[in-house]
């Protein structure tokens, strides 16, 4: 009986859509959109039977941002989640089953050691835009058991998202052209 499932792996590939083996790339689809949903699908149902679940799944600023060039398909897997969770959350609204989308921007966690690119992140983004795990994990944690559909820990993440939703398409990726460059992506 699983009555929380929390879909949180996830990595990045930077070195460029062509660079990248098609197979990591794959496997970016896999871990971070087929998963979730093939999860959700197979969890929610006895959820709603008993009239309780939780699904939390991690998706990132990055999903609510403009497409960025160097790791071309992590945002879009992200705006995917985001997407299928509101919807999922919509449709299993009522019947005691939360879903909601989680949209860290900086954390620190393994993350860019894992995809090699500590150094360029620590040295383009001051330590203040950074948050702690365990601070986007409660955050992520209240915004589901409050039945959010969606939350994004942090005042400056959500007024880069607010500008990225409203300034002209041109211009907002012209915003984040300006990130891929300072991490030496493209
Ligand atoms: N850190 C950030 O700045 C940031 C910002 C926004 C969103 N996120 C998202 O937050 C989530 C958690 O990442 P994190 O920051 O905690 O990074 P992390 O410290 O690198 O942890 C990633 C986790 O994903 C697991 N994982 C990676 N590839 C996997 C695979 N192929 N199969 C199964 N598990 C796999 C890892 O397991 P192993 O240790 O066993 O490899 C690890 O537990 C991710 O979805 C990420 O996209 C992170």
């Amino acid at each position: 009986t699983v009555d929380a499932l929390v879909n949180n792996a996830g990595f990045s590939r930077t070195a460029g859509f062509l660079q990248t083996d098609p197979e990591a790339h794959a496997a970016m689809i896999r871990v971070m959109l087929t998963a979730p949903i093939e999860l959700a699908r197979l969890f929610a149902p006895g959820m709603v039977e008993r009239g309780h679940g939780r699904i939390l799944n991690v998706a990132s600023l990055a999903g609510r941002m403009p497409a960025t060039g160097g790791d071309t398909l992590y945002g879009p897997i992200k705006s995917f989640l985001i997407k299928a969770s509101q919807g999922l959350h919509l449709e299993l609204r009522g019947t005691g089953v939360h879903v909601t989308a989680l949209c860290p921007g900086y954390t620190l966690t393994e993350f860019h050691d894992a995809n090699g690119t500590r150094a360029e992140v620590s040295a383009a983004y001051p330590g203040w835009m950074w948050q702690g795990a365990d601070h986007v994990a409660r955050v992520g944690y209240a915004a589901c058991e409050a039945n959010r559909p969606s939350v994004t820990p942090g005042a400056m993440n959500n007024l880069l998202a607010g500008l990225a939703k409203h300034l002209p398409d041109r211009m907002a990726l012209a915003m984040v052209g300006g990130h891929a460059k300072r991490l030496k992506r493209i």
